[in-house]
């Protein structure tokens, strides 16, 4: 009789036979670049269909495989394609939906880089037109919706303040006007969050957060069904050229058996640090969508199943001076871009956005001086709390 398996169990065991290689628990290494052929009739089927056959490891590696197969099932997709970074993902992922002169709908607090992909580069090189949308309504994509739009591009829950976008309305609705979904799902994972079960098309990490988990691998993944998985490996994939290296993979793998586990530790000191920061006198607002008093919650707790380690407060200031004393009177969260690893991280949006925005755009944004950005790592919860409170302590 088999087994219903749960998604803890099937991240440990998943694909254990797959290389059957002598009992080993844990898989090699297929560190090579390309697979010899018996004969010519071999490589020439082979060459019938480049994505369902080891060639050149640029597209089809064993090791890389299997780390793909394994998230797949996570995601319940059919397919995914491990790239070289979030952005080789995620841009190989738009580009699979749009031709030049096509309309994109996507969030205005989508990530920085996502951003820059969609509003610049394709604007610029391929014609592309954009409409941006807060997204908490659905009828904003509803209107915004034109005889060339072929693509919606979301990021539930979204980068610095978390807005969330309701996704199976917004698949529902891009259905019924045959336009693609992708989500960047990176916040949730996989482990909190199943955007395909819930109507969308294709689906995104930054595998450098938490499905590596370890801060020693830059990668992303996209997963979605075979049909479109399997046209960006022969297109965006293999012309374009972002692909994982084997070691990367498998350290994909090693992190993915501790997956689950790393996510439960995340969220629950995630939730204990949010509620005693939203208690503190020196901090005037906090971003959690798993805080009750978070303003779509209800939808949070309906299309998730649980919350990252990713949060953001205003310190009750409009003084950088205040914010760039607690940032650096902190002791054990370190300063720095990316999150989702092993290690607490906190982050500045001023230190980047002052640079590049004018003070308007920052606040257009909704981004307050006093904004800073924490990731909850998995040190023990009550040392990252005594360390916030020195540090507020300014
Ligand atoms: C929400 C989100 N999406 C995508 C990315 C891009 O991922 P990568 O840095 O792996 O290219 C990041 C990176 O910080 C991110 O925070």
């Amino acid at each position: 009789m088999s087994i219903n398996l749960h998604d803890d169990t099937e991240l440990c065991h998943d694909g254990d036979s797959y290389f059957e290689n002598k009992g080993a628990i844990v898989p090699p290494i297929y560190q090579n670049s390309l697979f010899a052929f018996e004969s010519w009739d071999d490589i020439d089927r082979a060459f019938d269909d480049p994505a369902d056959n080891f060639i050149y490891s640029r597209i089809l590696n064993p090791t890389v495989e299997m780390a793909e197969e394994k998230i797949a099932k996570l995601c319940r997709g059919e397919r995914a394609k491990l790239c070289a970074s979030g952005m080789g993902a995620i841009s190989a992922a738009i580009m699979h939906c749009i031709t030049s002169g096509d309309h994109i709908i996507t969030i205005s607090n989508v990530y920085g880089p996502t951003n820059n992909f969609l509003g610049k580069y394709l604007v610029e090189k391929c014609g592309i037109s954009i409409t941006y949308v807060k997204g908490a309504s659905t009828d904003e994509f509803e209107d915004a919706i034109t005889d060339r739009t072929t693509l919606i591009f979301l990021e539930s829950p979204a980068s610095m303040t978390f807005e969330l976008q309701d996704l199976s309305a917004i698949a529902q609705l891009a259905q019924k006007h045959k336009i693609k979904t992708v989500i960047d799902n990176t916040w949730a994972s996989p482990v909190f969050q199943k955007p395909l079960d819930l109507g969308i098309d294709l689906e995104c990490h930054s595998a450098s957060k938490y499905l590596c988990g370890h801060s020693d691998v830059v990668a992303g993944v996209v997963i979605g069904k075979k049909v479109d998985i399997d046209a960006i490996i022969n297109a965006e994939h293999a012309l374009l050229g972002a692909k994982m290296a084997p070691l990367e993979a498998w350290l994909i793998l090693r992190s993915m058996r501790t997956l689950s586990l790393r996510m439960k530790r995340h969220e629950q000191s995630a939730l204990r640090i949010a509620s005693w920061l939203e208690t503190h006198p020196n901090v005037s607002k906090v971003y959690f969508p798993g805080l009750p008093s978070f303003p779509q919650h209800q939808l949070a707790s309906r299309q998730m199943t649980g919350y990252g380690g990713l949060m953001s407060f205003e310190i009750d200031t409009s003084d950088i001076g205040i914010v760039k004393r607690f940032v650096n009177g902190l002791q054990l969260f370190k300063l720095g871009v990316s999150w989702g690893g092993h290690e607490s991280l906190v982050y500045s949006p001023s230190i980047s956005y002052i640079k590049e925005l004018s003070p308007d755009k920052f606040k257009a944004m909704g981004i307050q001086i006093g904004l800073v950005r924490i990731s909850i790592g998995l040190e023990h919860c009550e040392d990252l709390i005594a360390d916030l409170a020195q540090a507020l302590d300014y």
